[in-house]
């Protein structure tokens, strides 16, 4: 009887831990967030417009070490950088204006999404990088 109940709670708790990071409220706050401020340019399946916008699906810039992908929203660029051995004529807004946790929500959304399946992104991340930008 306790056996099970103890096997009940860790399932439980292991299954909100999953769903935490890919069905979440960060999660599901992002998918807004992201139909509001990123959709336009980088399309509904995240697969950018070829020679315009990037592709968010396989990027080394989703993938990578998280300050990558957060100073990149925080500053945007105007620069033609070069992505995964490709260039974007168009440019990347800035987005600052949006606070850690909007930041953070969308970020998490994009990285749990179109077949990317990497780890969420919190609002302290977010904010440590913000400080070092300023
Ligand atoms: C006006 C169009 C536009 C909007 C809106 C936009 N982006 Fe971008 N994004 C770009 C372009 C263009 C680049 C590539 C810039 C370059 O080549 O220098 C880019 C690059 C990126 C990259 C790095 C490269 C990659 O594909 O992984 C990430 C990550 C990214 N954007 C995320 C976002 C997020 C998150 C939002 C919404 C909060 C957003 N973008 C909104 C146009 C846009």
């Amino acid at each position: 009887m306790i056996k099970k109940l103890i096997f009940a709670l860790v399932v439980t708790a292991a299954t909100y831990c999953v769903t935490a990071q890919n069905n979440g409220p960060s999660f599901t706050r992002g998918k807004q967030l992201y139909t509001d401020y990123c959709l336009t340019c980088h399309q509904d399946d995240g697969a950018g417009v070829p020679k315009l916008n990037p592709s968010l699906i396989n990027s080394s810039f989703v993938s990578g070490d998280k300050k990558k992908i957060i100073s990149w929203v925080l500053q945007g660029t105007t620069d033609k950088i070069e992505i995964d051995g490709k260039f974007y004529s168009n440019n990347m807004p800035a987005q600052n204006y949006l606070t850690d946790q909007q930041i953070a929500d969308v970020l998490t959304f994009i990285r749990g999404s179109f077949g990317n399946k990497y780890s969420a992104i919190s609002p302290a991340d977010v904010k440590a990088i913000r400080a070092g930008i300023k």
